[in-house]
């Protein structure tokens, strides 16, 4: 008992990581108390923006006349490309991504003006009369158009190992063929959203639902025609971002920004959820033709995909998302002759963007198609053809850009979820079911992953935090990461609660602020838990170790004694109570605040070669999908999923599976039921949850079984943990994969069945017919 009556645990078996844990906002998510960017009470003057819209997809600007506009009830202001104070941009790389139209339209959906009005209502019925001459120019609207002119927003990439042609001519086997998977709408709950208010002495304060607040700080001063210093940038919360607020929340800010600071009052933009869908870039879609060459056992020889993608208008993230691509190509598989291209096509649509996995699924889901067809040529269980080919044994360790992979668990996670999902049983049921069964045919699929974790551009690989311990012995802890819902806070005040021996409950996290922390990096590429937690650890430390070095002081004994544990201070015999050392402390002028730092050690790139090592660590992860298929409708139900996943030693298991099962069924709607679709004229149709089918709650299996794998980090990251954020987006290819196993019982496994992503039920449908029309002639 310690002397508030509460039971001491015992130090030695104390922790406040590695333990489920419930999400740092969970109970204001669920009381509707949570304060998103829309809920902050709106300051006295606050008016609101709307976006004007390009109706083409690309054209030259004639004229533009926006006299109804100003005219209509409640409106203040209009302003275009010219009332710009600063730059006309917002693309995070390459600076080709106009805020405001100049001259030319590139899409259907491209802002051209922002109206400002007394009321959101207002300024959106406006926004729709402005009188805009265009004279049309051609458009590119898909990826294999963009390459066939060679329109690129980059030039082509190219990685290559060993003599793919002539390892491929030597191959007894091959397969050939084209696949194309098509993009992703990001469908964040919370849409694009930015409160500009303007401060004193060119001061603006931007507060915003983005990943990425340096980023949107940069955008805004660079538009403004101000520095750094003059701009403050906050997020407490989004409501979801999955990639679409790491760089494409600054046309909202940047647009905000430039009204509230002509207007000099506060303006909220806020889309409505068709003008987010039209603005702004999803997943890349992706076309590939692949060559595979393989041996009579379906070991692989020789392997070269051309990847081409939609990047849209603009090049925003598509450079590192195609690299990204290139890197996991390989997923668990060892390439010994390889050649792998990609492109960036410069299309006339949204401009797209970074999306859960950036890229990393694009690249992986090529290989694992032509796995399928190996293991369908030869007549063997696609597993089988897998674990041929995984990474491991003698010279088969190094990935095609050259990283050694030093922590390889594939064969171990996936002969464990071979065995707890009752595999080889269940593809004997399979069968047996099918023959029975004419028009309901059940799919069964295991597939594997590998993702790297650290930003493929290596600078971006550094955080910061702040950690201040109050008088009272209360903590409040601020990092440069953003909280969109999977749990980063969560983990971060568990990292710095551990450091000082507290309990979670007396660590608060504050809003995302860049007068706090500066020259953070987005909330992205999983790395947000890595690289903070860290940060927020040294912070932590170098207190603790102050308040170390000043109880060795009041009560003697070893410095390196010292224990922090369950709201104590152990030291030399002593029992303190946490906040009782911390008062004492400070009256003895002990600093209890401190900043920390963090940047991973070990990584390296070269762009030319693209080869490195690009990655701190790789996750690892495997899962199987049952599926039936109702082979009139093409529709389909996920019966069974079961998914392993290597966390690490997970810092809070309870999120890590809730991280897990979200992406899973996130990356289902992709490799299923969310198709983009642009008609003719280039506008996006699926502009609205009437058009877009992400998955609903009947969609989840009814028999969910996910669980970690236990493992630990190879690599020192934070308490040998590892990343989960986008890695399990790639676990629901054996969804897909049990879909196709389906549909190929239909010709009694002897034809593979073309299949594309999404599988749409039409989709189904179609290769349903393929493979009847293939078998009818003879396959
Ligand atoms: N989980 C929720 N609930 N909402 C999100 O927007 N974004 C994903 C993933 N999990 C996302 C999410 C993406 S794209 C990334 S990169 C990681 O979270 C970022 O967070 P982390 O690095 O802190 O895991
Ligand atoms: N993931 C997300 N965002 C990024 C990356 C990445 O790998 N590289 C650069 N920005
Ligand atoms: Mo995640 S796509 O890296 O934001």
């Amino acid at each position: 008992m310690n002397d508030a009556g509460v039971p001491v645990l015992k130090e030695a078996a104390w922790r406040a990581v590695g333990v489920p844990r419930a999400h740092e906002s969970a109970a204001l998510h669920v009381l509707g108390q949570a304060t998103y960017t829309d809920d902050i009470p709106e300051l006295q003057g606050t008016v609101h923006g709307a976006l004007g819209l390009s109706g083409k997809a690309h054209a030259r600007i004639v004229s533009t006349d926006f006299a109804r506009v100003r005219a209509a009830a409640g409106v203040l202001a209009v302003y275009a490309v010219g009332d710009i104070p600063g730059l006309n941009d917002c693309g995070p790389i390459i600076h080709d991504d106009p805020v405001f139209a100049d001259g030319v339209v590139m899409y259907v959906g491209q802002p051209i003006f922002i109206v400002v009005a007394e009321t959101h209502d207002q300024a959106r019925r406006a926004a729709r009369l402005a009188d805009i001459v265009y004279e049309e120019l051609p458009a590119i609207l898909t990826p294999q158009a963009a390459k066939a002119a060679q329109s690129y927003v980059l030039p082509p990439m190219r990685l290559a190992r060993g003599e793919f042609r002539q390892a491929f001519e030597q191959a007894p086997h091959k397969v050939k063929g084209e696949l194309y998977v098509g993009g992703q709408e990001h469908f964040y709950l919370e849409g694009q959203i930015a409160y500009a208010v303007p401060k004193e002495d060119k001061g603006m304060l931007v507060l915003c639902s983005t990943q990425h607040p340096s980023e949107m700080q940069h955008v805004v001063a660079h538009a403004l025609g101000l520095h750094s210093h003059n701009i403050v940038v906050e997020c407490r919360r989004m409501g979801g971002g999955f990639g679409g607020k790491e760089s494409q929340s600054a046309l909202w800010c940047a647009a905000a920004a430039i009204a509230a600071f002509k207007l000099k009052r506060p303006v909220k933009l806020r889309a409505d959820r068709d003008d987010d869908m039209l603005v702004t870039g999803k997943r890349h879609c992706f076309h590939y033709d692949y060559e595979v060459g393989y041996d009579g056992d379906g070991r692989i020889a020789a392997a070269r995909v051309d990847m081409v993608t939609r990047a849209g208008y603009s090049a925003d993230l598509s450079g590192p998302v195609a690299t990204r691509a290139v890197c996991h190509f390989d997923n668990t598989y060892y390439l010994s002759d390889v050649e792998i291209l990609a492109a960036c096509g410069k299309t006339n649509t949204q401009s797209n963007t970074a999306f859960r996995g950036f890229g990393g699924p694009q690249g992986a889901i090529a290989i694992e198609y032509v796995i399928d067809e190996i293991a369908r040529n030869l007549g063997r269980d696609p597993l089988d053809i897998r674990r041929l080919n995984f990474y491991g044994g003698e010279g088969r360790n190094v990935t095609p850009y050259g990283q050694v992979v030093i922590d390889n668990v594939i064969g171990a996670l996936v002969a464990e979820l071979e065995a707890s999902s009752d595999y080889r049983a269940r593809r004997e049921d399979v069968a047996a079911f099918n023959r029975a069964s004419p028009v309901l045919r059940k799919g069964l699929a295991l597939t594997p992953v590998k993702f790297g974790i650290a930003f493929n551009v290596t600078h971006l690989n550094q955080a910061g935090a702040l950690v201040h311990v109050y008088v009272d012995g209360s903590i409040l802890v601020n990092h440069g990461g953003t909280e969109m819902g999977q749990g980063i806070n969560t983990k971060v005040m568990q990292v710095v609660a551990h450091e000082l021996g507290v309990d979670m409950a007396h660590v608060r996290a504050t809003a995302t602020d860049t007068s706090k922390v500066a020259n953070t990096s987005a909330t992205a590429a999983s790395t947000g838990a890595d690289l903070n937690g860290k940060a927020a650890q040294d912070a932590a430390r170098q207190i603790r170790e102050r308040l170390a070095a000043y109880a060795v002081k009041l009560y003697g004994g070893d410095v390196e004694a010292v224990r922090f544990a369950a709201d104590m201070v152990f030291v030399n015999g002593h029992e303190v109570r946490f906040p009782e050392l911390v008062q004492k402390a400070y009256l003895a002028r002990v600093q209890l605040w401190s900043d920390g730092y963090y940047a991973t050690p070990g990584l390296h790139w070269d762009p030319v070669t693209m080869s490195g090592n690009p990655f701190s660590y790789f996750v690892y992860g495997a899962a199987v999908s049952e599926v039936v298929v109702d082979t009139l409708t093409g529709e389909f139900k996920l019966l069974r999923a079961d998914v392993l996943y290597d966390a690490g030693r997970s810092l809070n298991p309870a999120i890590d599976i809730g991280q897990v099962e979200g992406a899973f069924i996130q990356g289902m709607g992709w490799m299923t039921t969310e198709e983009l679709w642009w008609n003719e004229g280039g506008k996006l149709m699926t502009h609205a949850p009437s058009t877009y089918k992400i998955p609903g709650v009947s969609d989840c299996p009814d028999d969910f079984r996910v669980a970690l794998y236990n493992n630990s980090n190879a690599t020192d990251s934070i308490h040998r943990s590892k990343a989960v954020g986008e890695p399990p987006l790639l676990l629901p290819f054996s969804v897909f994969f049990a879909i196709r196993d389906a549909v190929s019982s239909v010709g009694g496994h002897k034809v593979n069945p073309p299949l594309n992503a999404p599988a749409t039920s039409e989709e189904i449908l179609n290769a349903i017919a393929a493979v009847e029309a293939a078998v009818a002639q003879g396959a």
